[in-house]
């Protein structure tokens, strides 16, 4: 098959994350015949740099004309302590989640056999853990009204969500449901938040679709405890925008790195994969950042936007293989002998 892959390295990191993604995607390419196209394009500071804006409308073009789009990161301190910013790295990442529609965020989480030591949470909590967030991510606090009244002394930020946003992300979840182990449980804060009592209200009408998915619904701090207590009781999760963003970090603790966890983001006719971590900038050039995220996104890329689950297999194995056998960056190397980024990205080619 023939794809046309965007390419978004952005800033930070996300460039020697990307390359290791690249080289695994084209050796996988390779072995199964398949013809990939990277379409190269500016998103974060380094487009800010070099055009003013961190989502140009060439990027987006880009975007909007290829099959999938592979992200890396973006964020820069330069942005970070600086409230009087006019522009940021963080409003092109909005705004390309907004202008694709990437309304589904998916952040999966599960162990590593070989690395269950590496999480700080104690191992027989998170043996076996597989679960995974189904974020909303163009609604909700994030894109509602915001601003300042009062002459400054007074900020609102508005949560807006409609029925059928809640619907379309829900929808995906149940279906996610029915494709693993049947469980559903929607995070929400219905006790005090109207939008998450219209959150509840929905997937409770839409159960009715779907009579083998056992629904249960928990409140977002209840599940924040929950989460590291018993991470094996929960399988998919649905949130909001904000809820989401807080819970997925704090499972990423689960499997012991946030190297490790990849994500996707799917719209209707636009699909994202990128590692969950950020453009970790401390890191940028030193050729040490961990790029397994990044190589797993591409495996939910062959996965879920090309539906090639063989490729996305192949990925993954070549992935444990490595871990396994300590091909890996000095964040999992416990002071052990520890691999470069390109090392690491050049061993899972040769070995796919
Ligand atoms: C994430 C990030 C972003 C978010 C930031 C960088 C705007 O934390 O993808 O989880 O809050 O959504
Ligand atoms: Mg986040």
């Amino acid at each position: 098959m023939k794809f046309n892959i965007a390419l978004l390295a952005g800033d930070g990191i996300g460039p020697e994350v990307i390359d290791q993604a690249v080289k695994v995607s084209d050796a996988i390419a390779a072995k199964f015949g398949h013809e990939i196209t990277w379409k190269p394009a500016l998103t974060g500071a380094a487009a800010i740099d070099a055009v003013g804006e961190p989502y140009p409308d060439e990027t987006h073009d880009v975007c909007v004309a290829a099959d999938a789009v592979l992200f890396g990161a973006i964020g820069h301190p330069r942005f970070d302590n600086d409230p009087s910013a006019k522009v940021r790295p963080e409003q092109g990442l909005l705004k390309m989640r907004k202008k694709l529609g990437l309304f589904a965020n998916v952040r999966p989480t599960f162990t590593f056999p070989s690395l269950l030591d590496k999480s700080p949470l104690k191992q027989e909590r998170i043996e076996g853990t597989d679960l995974v967030f189904l974020r909303e991510l163009t609604g909700g606090i994030y894109f509602g009204e915001k601003g300042r009244r009062d002459g400054g002394e007074t900020a609102f930020d508005n949560c807006v969500y409609t029925r059928e946003e809640v619907q379309r992300l829900a929808k995906k979840g149940f279906e996610l449901a029915m494709t693993r182990s049947k469980k559903l449980c929607c995070v929400d804060k219905a006790n005090v938040l109207e939008t998450s009592r219209l959150w509840r209200e929905t997937v409770q009408a839409m159960e009715k679709d779907y009579p083998e998915v056992e629904v249960a619904y928990e409140f977002v701090d209840a599940v924040a405890m929950r989460l590291v207590q018993w991470p094996n009781s929960y399988d998919v999760l649905i949130t909001e925008n904000l809820f989401g963003d807080i819970l997925t970090d704090e499972a990423s603790v689960i499997s012991g790195s946030m190297g490790l966890m990849p994500s996707a983001s799917m719209g209707t006719d636009a699909a994202l994969f990128e590692p969950i971590h950020g453009s970790y900038p401390q890191a940028t050039g030193l050729n040490i950042a961990n790029p397994m995220a990044t190589v797993l996104s591409a495996a939910m890329m062959f996965e879920t936007a090309f539906n090639l689950p063989e490729e996305g297999k192949v990925i993954r194995d070549a992935v444990n293989a490595a871990l396994a056998k300590g091909i890996v960056t000095e964040d999992l190397a416990d002071g052990g002998k520890s691999y470069g980024t390109t090392e690491v990205g050049d061993w899972l080619a040769a070995n796919i």
